[in-house]
């Protein structure tokens, strides 16, 4: 089977600035060399497409390849990461996991919780704050509150200035974030309880990862519990996978991550980032349809490893699940 692997042209990324996305080059380098070596291994006829910012699509439909393994993540902007997986339906060129629609719904975190909300699964209650509509005067829920870019990811956008505890600190950190991002933000109630991450993987089975806990215990007094940008780029909090948590609260976030994948019609993998409320109460925060892969750093591989699944077996599953379902929905 022939398998091409896809991913972000590396020149054009270094042009990027490291604030924007601190490892993304070396991120998407390790990746890149760690999904081959797993797909050499795996048997697979691998081809190599490295995307530039505009593409040539003669080529690309021409590409002799059975599924493709995407990579590209949207590292200017976000924007590239969407247009890839569209690019690839457009030309019917079969790849790993969700569809455009789940992708477009995932990476704006507004629209995930529109679908969450309607689907009945819990998430923090939340408003849109766009810079034309003007400041908002009252919040539909007390404060604290929580800023965020409405469609970035890594934590950009999210700094220890992120939680805000009055209207003045909440339009001070807007006015910051508009004129960093240019794009709507999303305010909402901040979650104090503990905060875990839930991977999925297949499609039918659909498997759930050990669940991973981020733990605050050691966190300085003085900065918010929040798994900020520089919490992420120095890697300060702990992790612990499997999560020491009781069955009905492990039963309770699976329950969740579950439904929300078959709300946000996604395929394949997933990670799902929630949150305990005051009452101990599980809220899923946002869906990452394509989480980051890098052996060893990434928390999706990282839950794998917990439950037994190397990362060169981790890309077989997946290239599997898409196979079988891919196969399933031409037989339908
Ligand atoms: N409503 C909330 N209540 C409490 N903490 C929150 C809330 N929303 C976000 N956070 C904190 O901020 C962190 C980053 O938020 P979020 O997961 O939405 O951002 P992201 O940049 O999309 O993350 P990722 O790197 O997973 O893509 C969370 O891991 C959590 O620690
Ligand atoms: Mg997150």
């Amino acid at each position: 089977m022939k398998v091409g692997l896809m991913y972000n042209d590396i020149a054009p990324l270094r042009q990027i600035l490291w604030a924007e996305n601190p490892h993304g080059v070396q991120q998407m380098e390790a990746t890149v060399a760690a999904v081959r070596t797993a797909l050499d291994a795996g048997g697979y006829d691998v081809k190599e497409w490295a995307l530039p910012p505009a593409p040539d699509l003669g080529a690309l439909a021409a590409w002799d390849v059975d599924l493709v393994f995407n990579l590209i993540t949207g590292i200017t902007g976000k924007a590239l990461q969407i247009h890839s997986v569209a690019l690839l339906e457009m030309l019917d060129i079969p790849f790993i996991g969700s569809p455009l629609e789940a992708h477009t719904v995932c990476l704006n975190k507004w629209l995930t919780k529109l679908v969450l909300v309607r689907s009945g699964i819990p998430t923090p209650p939340f408003q849109r704050i766009s810079q034309s509509s003007g400041f908002i005067k009252s919040l539909p829920f007390p404060f604290p509150a929580i800023l965020k870019p409405i469609r970035e990811g890594s934590s950009l956008g999210i700094t220890q200035n992120s939680v805000v505890h009055n209207h003045r600190e909440l339009e001070q950190q807007a006015r910051a974030l508009f004129d960093q991002f240019q794009q709507d933000l999303l305010v909402e109630a901040l979650l104090p309880g503990r905060e875990f991450t839930v991977g999925l993987l297949g499609n039918d089975p659909l498997r759930v990862l050990p669940i991973q806990e981020i733990i605050y215990a050691r966190w300085p007094q003085h900065l918010p519990k929040i798994y900020s940008f520089e919490a992420k780029t120095y890697d300060l909090p702990a992790r612990q996978c499997p999560a020491l948590i009781r069955n009905p609260l492990r039963k309770n976030l699976e329950r969740l991550a579950i439904a929300s994948a078959k709300a946000l019609n996604t395929a394949d993998l997933l990670r799902l980032d929630l949150r305990l409320d005051a009452n101990g109460n599980p809220m899923v925060l946002e869906a990452n349809a394509l989480p980051g892969l890098q052996p060893i750093y990434s928390e999706y591989p990282r839950m794998a490893e917990a439950g037994g699944i190397s990362f060169e077996l981790l890309i077989i599953e997946l290239v599997k699940a898409a196979k079988q379902r891919i196969g399933s929905e031409g037989s339908a």
